[in-house]
């Protein structure tokens, strides 16, 4: 898509500042028709955004990336919500030769043993499916929260992802998580089990365990790692280079003991 300049986003930043999530989408509808669409994990703020994304007639796409790795209480929501709603997720898996090529040379769980593994293994799993989920739209919608984390505080409603050169809508930037659950609450949206013990925050499985109180919503998340590495790397810019992972693990061939030659 052509890019948007700073002047076009700052002015439907200033636009739609105080406007509520449908208004936002209507917007979207009024220019891209269903040429955009929403990235679902499947958490609470995602749900959320899909009951909305219900409301539009005709449905845009809701799409998950499907790590291979999710808990089962995740692919019993995603099959709750199809039911409830009445539409079909669009589900994008791992590129399989990749992620057989990884597997054997690193190890199913070795994200455990690096945060290079760790990126790989995110960049395999979660980065390039959401390129190709992303080929052909014009805009994304996504659930992130200013509060879930220092490296979001700076997010904006709209912004231009450099990275997949589309435009990025974060209509719940200045929601908190109390906000969130009582929307859910009230609008009867199903949410995944695993939120009413201690998940605030799910993402694969073996990466994911609940938090104890007092602990930071996204404790729980990679929380063998430090704070501030705690991305997969599905919201970085291009010039982070995170996006790059893929491409990086794939050209340096690794040797019988999985190091880099
Ligand atoms: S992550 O980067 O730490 O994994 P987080 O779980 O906070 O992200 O989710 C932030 C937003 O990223 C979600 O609201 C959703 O829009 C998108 N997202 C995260 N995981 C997925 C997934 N598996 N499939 C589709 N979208 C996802
Ligand atoms: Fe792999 Fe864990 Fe990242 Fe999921 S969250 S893609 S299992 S490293």
């Amino acid at each position: 898509m052509k890019r948007m300049d700073a002047t076009q986003i700052k002015a439907l930043n200033t636009q739609f500042k105080d406007k509520d999530i449908l208004a936002v989408l209507e917007l979207l509808v009024s220019h891209f028709g269903t040429g955009f669409c929403l990235a679902s994990s499947l958490g609470l703020e995602d749900q959320l955004l899909t009951y909305f994304f219900t409301q539009l007639k005709p449905m845009p796409p809701v799409f998950i990336l499907d790590t291979g790795r999710l808990h089962k209480e995740t692919y019993d929501v995603m099959s709750k919500t199809q039911a409830s709603y009445n539409f079909f997720y669009e589900i994008y898996s791992p590129n399989k030769a990749d992620l057989d090529v990884f597997i054997k040379e690193k190890g199913m769980d070795s994200f455990y043993e690096s945060l290079e593994n760790r990126k790989s293994c995110c960049s395999i799993r979660k980065v390039e499916p959401l390129s190709r989920a992303l080929k052909g739209k014009k805009a994304w919608v996504t659930g992130l929260r200013r509060e879930q984390a220092a490296s979001r505080d700076t997010l904006a409603l709209f912004e231009w992802d450099s990275a997949h050169d589309l435009l990025k809508v974060n209509p719940l930037i200045e929601w908190d998580f109390d906000s969130v659950k009582e929307a859910i609450k009230k609008h009867k949206i199903p949410y995944n089990a695993l939120h009413d013990r201690g998940y605030p925050s799910i993402g694969c499985e073996p990466c994911t365990r609940a938090i104890k109180p007092g602990e930071d919503l996204r404790a729980g998340r990679w929380w063998w790692e430090r704070a501030d590495s705690k991305e997969c790397g599905l919201h970085v810019q291009k010039e982070c280079g995170l996006h790059t992972q893929t491409e990086r693990f794939k050209s340096k061939p690794l040797n019988q003991k999985g190091k880099e030659s």
